[in-house]
């Protein structure tokens, strides 16, 4: 069966750079989005144009700048951030204005202390408002996971029949269970007349840890375009990560599902968005973490050494890792030592391993991790002392 394409929406330049000390300048955003266009994704969120004039700036070089994927802008739901967002995407090549209200009734009733029916008028007026500069509109209906789903649908319709090419349905609060979001999408796609003309896209924070599951949830319901960012930075806990969904559709071919990601540049660009928004990446973070592809027990150790797929389900060289690392701790064994001493040069006998073992157990106890220099010191003391025995 033929794979169907999920687009790929990276929002590290917008949502992700919402995080507290992330905040980016012009030039580290253009190094960033050039490295996402080579990475393969189909849209990248540049900003918030109308939010600062250094954001305005950066949307507008970002337009200038990328080649292949189109370029994003947000607003919200009133003329002048649209016309705002509109000037600043002026030189891309595929540009998009993302433009939204929230729809969920806490939002009507305490952010805007309105109605439903007025927060449809302004719905369509801004995707209206939008299709006069750009023709690809994205809407998205902001709390749309906590929003009842029949009137989800209903703005749905309304945006589509004002010109809306993609719906973003964002779990803005991380809140959904993934069971929950995905029916919400199905349901989407069983009761919206005219469905089938748009993307539909997923936005999932991470509030409860589910944000890849929901977006997952999201795209194996029939939405077809995920919203993420690099190592899942974004607020509060952060959004969908992107390298992870792209992982999982890649790792599960049943689900028929692909994305164009060039996978093998995920961790360098893990790194580059790491180093230039002074946002450590969690060493055990899923695919892109320091100790992602790293095996310390004894009992992992020995199998991965045997043969790497006993412990392990991604290629480290599928995501731009070199090889897996077996890491020397107390908690290691014989196999390990054996293959980290053959690495620096040590073809151990049988009988020199146990030798080298007993002491290296002794060394390890009192170390959290045993290094190449470490190793080196323990081989030549105890290779030493068992020549002169
Ligand atoms: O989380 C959210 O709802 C958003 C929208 C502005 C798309 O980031
Ligand atoms: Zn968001």
């Amino acid at each position: 069966m033929l794979h169907q394409k999920v687009e790929i929406f990276d929002t590290t330049l917008r949502d992700g750079e919402q995080v507290p000390g992330c905040k980016l300048i012009t030039a580290q955003k253009l190094l960033i989005a050039e490295k996402l266009d080579a990475l393969g994704v189909d849209v990248i969120e540049a900003g918030f144009p109308i939010s600062s004039p250094g954001d305005f700036k950066s949307v507008y070089e970002i337009s200038k700048l990328v080649q292949n994927a189109a370029i994003c802008g947000l607003t919200r739901a009133n003329k002048k951030d649209i016309e705002v967002a509109a000037e600043a995407l002026r030189p891309a090549k595929r540009p998009r204005i993302h433009t939204g209200i929230g729809t969920s009734d806490f939002h009507i009733k305490h952010k805007f202390n309105t109605t439903r029916e007025e927060i449809l008028r302004r719905a369509k007026e801004a995707v209206k408002h939008a299709k006069n500069f750009v023709d690809d509109v994205e809407f998205y209906a902001e709390d749309a996971g906590r929003t009842d789903n029949a009137f989800l649908a209903e703005v749905c319709e309304a945006v589509i029949q004002s010109g809306a090419t993609v719906i973003n349905i964002p779990d803005t609060t991380g809140y959904c269970l993934p069971e929950e979001y995905g029916q919400k999408i199905k349901y989407l796609k069983e009761h919206v007349k005219d469905i089938d003309k748009v993307t539909l896209s997923c936005h999932c924070h991470n509030d409860l840890g589910l944000a890849t599951a929901n977006a997952i949830a999201g795209v194996t319901n029939g939405a077809r375009q995920i919203e993420c960012t690099i190592n899942g930075i974004g607020e509060r806990a952060g959004n969908t990560a992107l390298e992870e969904v792209v992982m999982i559709l890649r790792q599960h071919p049943t689900l028929n599902l692909t994305t164009g990601i060039r996978s093998e540049l995920l961790n360098e660009m893990s790194q580059l968005v790491s180093r230039e928004m002074g946002m450590v990446v969690q060493p055990n973070k899923a695919i892109v973490g320091a100790n992602a592809f790293a095996h310390s027990s004894g009992i992992h150790q020995d199998g991965v050494i045997k043969s790497r797929e006993t412990y392990e389900i991604i290629n480290p060289a599928d995501v731009g890792v070199t090889e897996s690392s077996i890491i020397l701790t107390a908690r290691s064994g014989r196999a390990a030592l054996a293959y980290r001493a053959k690495k620096i040069g040590y073809d151990l006998t049988k009988l020199e391993l146990d030798k080298v073992y007993k002491e290296f157990l002794s060394y390890a106890d009192l170390k959290k991790e045993v290094a190449d220099e470490d190793l080196h010191q323990i081989m030549e003391v105890s290779l030493k002392t068992q020549a002169i025995a």
